[in-house]
């Protein structure tokens, strides 16, 4: 990997924590998998994944070291992967803790993905390749099978007691932020127990649980999960105690209400503006000028738009090939996701175009993909990061803090400038017309040549530093000056 000048470093200390920061983030792009749902220790390919049964379909960390040149080879420099932590063990009406959210005892590792020196082989197996662990944490809950009313509270480790917990409500208003927080999440077959995090005691057990886990396995960065659920003056202490960049998911696509939480954590799962993107592309008549408008409130209203993680797809949201088929629209969306502001998040089967629609439908083996390399959007995402990264190792912050800055909109059209960067993006589908558009504001100079990276064909600014963007099948465009692309192996440079 040629892109980060402090790629040799973690191979000179494998097994010590990178800590990295909020800085070295920012340049990263991240394949989110399930753990359980990547790849087998066996390397199977057709082992049977009946996603409606919500069983462990066998996917381990040793699966996932065995793969890392299919994730590397679309350009990706992290991985996220779903909680480590053992869960409960049952088999319930809910079906089985396989994706990892339903945790007993913080202290010891989930045995269905492998041992503690399995997960430290992937740490430094992805060091050894000069790219980052980020794992998934939960500091809102516990998992119990049973209802809510009856815990067994000497099951947990370390939270062994029922004074470290919320007295048992479920949650009911979600208008209403101290309901959020008090009650539980969960059914009454499997709930959640609500940690009163507002506790000293459980403070401390938490800050120093992360701070151990992140330098016991040499973690990078951390996800966490059900952050709204928790009180904001919890998180400064638990991102400050991890050491590391801390993404916090926040389901809310509220910008006001979501940014506010980056200012108690590092960066916020940028779900303001997963919806109006979603909308804009997941059909012909989506509504370009709210993805538009979104870019400029997510930019004034977050702490900084460039730390948040940008996403279409992930574990807890219908995938979007279930809303459309079409493999233009899905370029178009996978270019907003890589091209723009913050930090992209690619959720594993994206690439091979899955289309599980809820919960559970869109956890799909990725091994039943065959892992092919050769899919239209594995080739489109390679690309697509392949250009993010040369652009940061050419321009650095000049790309990485530069925020994404809409330069024109029409019924079907949008186009962005991200430093000499520019993406052309259309929702007219795979059918749609050829034509040209005149695009102005984009910072190029008179006569300067362009590449299309997608087409690898060149286009050249007028007097005005005006391109003109040749659309078709609607397709996206990236635009990016020939004369920097040397070195960097896209188009032949
Ligand atoms: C990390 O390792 C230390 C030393 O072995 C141990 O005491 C601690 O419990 C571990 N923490 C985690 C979260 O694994």
């Amino acid at each position: 990997m040629h892109l980060r000048s402090f790629s040799i470093l973690p191979a000179l200390v494998v097994g010590t924590a990178l800590a990295a920061t909020p800085a070295q983030w920012r340049s990263q792009s991240v394949y989110f998998l399930l753990t359980d749902r990547f790849a087998r220790t066996d390397g199977s390919t057709t082992a049977a994944c009946d996603t409606d049964a919500r069983a462990y379909c066998g996917g381990t960390w040793q699966g996932i070291i065995d793969h890392l040149d299919y994730i590397q080879g679309m350009g990706f420099t992290a991985i996220w992967i779903t909680p480590v932590t053992e869960n409960l063990p049952q088999d319930t009406g809910d079906g089985t803790s396989y994706h990892g959210y339903w945790q007993q005892d913080v202290y010891s590792l989930n045995s269905n993905y492998g041992t503690p020196d399995d997960l430290r082989a992937l740490s430094s197996a992805l060091h050894d390749r000069g790219m980052y662990l980020m794992v998934d944490v939960v500091a809102n809950h516990m998992g119990y099978a049973g209802p809510g009313s009856s815990v067994d509270y000497t099951v947990f480790t370390p939270f062994n007691d029922q004074k470290y917990f919320h007295p048992y409500c479920s949650i009911s208003n979600y208008d209403d932020q101290s309901n959020v927080e008090d009650c539980w999440l969960g059914d009454s077959t499997v709930s959640l127990p609500d940690l009163d995090t507002t506790r000293s005691d459980v403070q401390d057990m938490w800050y120093s649980w992360v701070k151990g886990l992140v330098a016991n396995y040499s973690v990078d960065g951390l996800r966490i999960d059900t952050v709204k659920h928790v009180q904001k003056d919890f998180w400064p202490g638990y991102n400050d105690a991890a050491g590391v960049y801390c993404v916090g998911e926040v389901f809310d696509g509220d910008p006001s209400s979501t940014c506010d939480y980056q200012n108690y954590l590092d960066g916020v799962l940028n779900y303001p503006m997963y919806y109006p993107l979603l909308r804009a592309f997941s059909s012909t008549s989506g509504s370009i000028s709210d993805l538009y408008n979104m870019i400029n409130t997510v930019k004034s209203e977050c702490a900084d738009s460039t730390l948040l993680g940008t996403f279409v797809e992930n574990h807890d949201n219908p995938r979007f090939a279930s809303y459309t088929s079409d493999i233009s629209l899905a370029k178009n969306a996978l270019a907003f996701t890589i091209l723009s502001d913050g930090i992209p998040i690619i959720y594993a089967g994206q690439e091979q175009h899955y289309s599980g629609g809820n919960d559970p439908a869109n956890r799909e083996a990725v091994w039943l993909s065959g892992y092919s390399t050769t899919s239209e959007l594995y080739k489109f995402i390679a690309v697509s990061n392949q250009i993010r990264n040369h652009a940061i190792s050419v321009d650095g912050d000049d790309y990485l803090t530069y925020k994404t800055y809409p330069i024109y909109q029409d019924t079907t059209t949008l186009a962005v400038r991200k430093g000499s960067l520019i993406t052309v993006l259309s929702n007219l589908g795979s059918s749609g017309s050829s034509y040209t558009l005149s695009l102005g504001g984009t910072g190029y100079s008179s006569g300067q040549e362009l590449m299309e990276i997608y087409s690898c064909t060149t286009v050249t600014a007028d007097s005005s530093g005006n391109i003109a963007v040749p659309m078709g099948s609607g397709l996206p465009k990236a635009f990016y000056p020939t004369a920097n692309l040397g070195g960097s192996g896209i188009c032949g440079k």
